[in-house]
């Protein structure tokens, strides 16, 4: 299955322009959903003008049919240290290879998603648009590289790009998707906290908040393997001692990043960022400081030395140790980026906990340059959520999901907070009375302090739900154990599991070292107990892909 089943029905509409429909491929990367939203979007507007929009998941795509399209339009995210998402990962390899055909007489332009947070924003569709004019292609439009807050740069792109292919006949609504009349990302819900717990004993170095919120009356609705969105407010006490250092009247009105206008005091806790620092925001507060320091920062091409100024400052440090002036508040807000909403995967199962969504967050917490400071979003659900119902909205990730057959049975890697989608699975597979066994794979530190639903799981053993759990409690021993050790040590069961019993196989979590060294796992059993060479291990596994029985939820 994939999910562009529901779109392959877009038809230029007959009778409305002059001329046959013109042919666009739209071809879509996703890793969590974002790309996959935009193309669908991008498919069902294209379809009521002059267009015969095509939308495919690229890990589907037929590759030989590339070089005879007329016009392709690429949407993909890059995620990790630069990666491909991994429906895209067979298409980028072929495209980049040398085996790639000649692409001359496709019209082609990319939007790329990324964030700038991580290293090489942006890498997979850069690669992708470069690739795509060394083949001789056309670039009609010149790529869009998006941060988090995508919605405005794809407008963007999708009016450049219509323009250029010579959209017409667009009927009532060219630019303006249907309104939304329910809660969504630019309408949130203010979900009222029933639960917040700490899951981590006191004297352990982590701390995980179950944290269980009211959906009763929003009409929001999810399936395991979503996940939620939520908008964090800043600490008031450190915007109040921002407030204290600048020479603005906390009440003065400034403008909004999305329109509107607020109070300075209401902005800078709701709507701007004031802790993460970038290069952008550095120059900007650069040249309105005298700051030798902060120039020599800015114009040297030194990014270790700039990360690591970054690292553990914030925009009160900035004040403080580098102060700037500005004309007013209006200007000073105008250098700060937009509070941005964290994504969190889903802990429940809608079935098991009707009117309720359950997140599973790692709070972070940390000490540096003589403050205690932590993580925006984490800290506000863990510690500042109860005066304020946080504003929630939905994430749908069709790319990791349950089998749709309950008799399938489930490998589920999760260490740490990876574990949260994994008891919405075992709590849907329950309710659901699937038969198929569920094996999950859980790692954390230490036992005593850090067995995240620890009495939940064992329950759900005793009920026979959970057939078996492996456990890789990293610094209960010596050396180090981590998930693909214990994944290692029971290869031959894994692989009759994948290869017999045709098992899906899921990870959740660390995408830059875990999920990498799973994967590496995974091959290295394929090889062990499937008797396969290293090119067919990698075949095999590439196929799980396809198949949707290899699902990832990393980051
Ligand atoms: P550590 O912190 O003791 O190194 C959840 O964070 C668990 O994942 C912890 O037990 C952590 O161990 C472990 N972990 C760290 N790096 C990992 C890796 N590359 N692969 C798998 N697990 C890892």
């Amino acid at each position: 299955s994939n999910f562009i089943n529901d779109l392959t029905s877009g038809r230029g509409l007959a009778g409305q322009s002059a001329g046959p429909a013109v042919p666009v491929t739209i071809l879509v990367g996703s890793q969590t959903g974002n790309s996959e939203a935009l193309g669908k979007k991008l498919s069902k507007a294209m379809a009521k003008m002059n267009f015969n929009p095509e939308l495919n998941d690229l890990g589907s795509y037929e590759m030989e049919k590339l070089p005879s399209e007329q016009n392709v339009l690429i949407i993909t995210s890059t995620y990790g240290d630069g990666e491909p998402p991994d429906n895209a990962a067979d298409f980028h390899e072929w495209i980049l290879s040398d085996a790639a055909p000649s692409l001359e007489g496709v019209n082609f332009s990319v939007l790329a998603l990324g964030d700038t947070e991580y290293p090489d924003f942006c890498k997979c569709g850069i690669e992708f648009d470069q690739r795509f004019e060394q083949l001789g292609a056309k670039r009609i439009y010149p790529r869009v590289d998006c941060d988090v807050d995508f919605d405005e740069p794809y407008e963007e792109w999708k009016k450049g790009v219509l323009d250029a292919l010579g959209a017409s006949a667009a009927p009532v609504s060219t630019f303006e998707e249907p309104t939304e009349d329910g809660y969504s990302k630019k309408n949130p819900f203010p979900a009222p906290i029933l639960k917040n717990v700490n899951l981590n004993s006191l004297d352990s170095e982590r701390e995980t908040h179950h944290i269980e919120l009211l959906l009763d009356g929003s009409g929001l609705e999810y399936e395991v393997g979503d996940a939620l969105g939520v908008y964090p407010r800043n600490d008031e006490g450190v915007v109040d001692e921002i407030l204290s250092n600048l020479p603005f009247k906390p009440t003065e009105e400034v403008p909004l990043p999305g329109g509107g206008e607020t109070s300075l005091r209401d902005a800078l806790i709701n709507s701007y960022d004031i802790r993460n620092l970038n290069k952008t925001f550095i120059q900007a507060w650069q040249a309105r400081s005298g700051s030798p320091y902060l120039r020599a920062l800015v114009e040297g091409d030194d990014k270790a030395s700039f990360d690591d100024f970054c690292w553990g400052r914030e925009l009160i440090d900035l004040i403080t140790d580098h102060p700037a002036d500005f004309e007013d508040a209006e200007e000073f807000v105008g250098v700060l980026k937009k509070l941005q909403p964290r994504l969190y995967s889903i802990s429940s199962s809608p079935k098991a906990h009707p009117g309720e969504v359950h997140l599973t967050v790692g709070i972070v917490r940390y000490h540096s340059k003589f403050r205690d400071r932590g993580g925006v979003c984490s800290t506000f659900l863990s510690d500042r959520s109860n005066d304020v119902n946080p504003g929630v909205f939905l994430h749908s990730n069709n790319a990791f999901r349950l089998p749709e057959n309950g008799d399938t049975p489930v490998i589920m890697v999760g260490p740490g907070t990876g574990i949260a989608p994994f008891r919405a699975f075992l709590e849907e597979r329950k309710v659901t009375e699937a038969k198929g066994g569920n094996w999950l794979f859980f790692g954390n530190p230490h036992e005593a302090q850090d067995f995240l639903y620890q009495d939940e799981l064992e329950g759900m053993q005793k009920d026979g739900i959970l057939t078996k759990l492996s456990t890789a409690f990293s610094r209960d021993q010596k050396e180090k154990v981590y998930v693909q050790n214990r994944m290692l040590e029971a290869g031959a069961e894994l692989w009759k599991w994948l290869n017999d019993d045709k098992a899906s196989f899921y990870v959740c979590g660390d995408a830059s070292r875990m999920a990498k060294d799973v994967d590496a796992a995974l091959h290295t059993i394929a090889q062990e107990h499937g008797g396969l060479n290293e090119e067919q291990a990698v075949d095999f596994i590439k196929q799980l892909k396809k198949e949707k029985r290899y699902c990832r939820d990393v980051y």
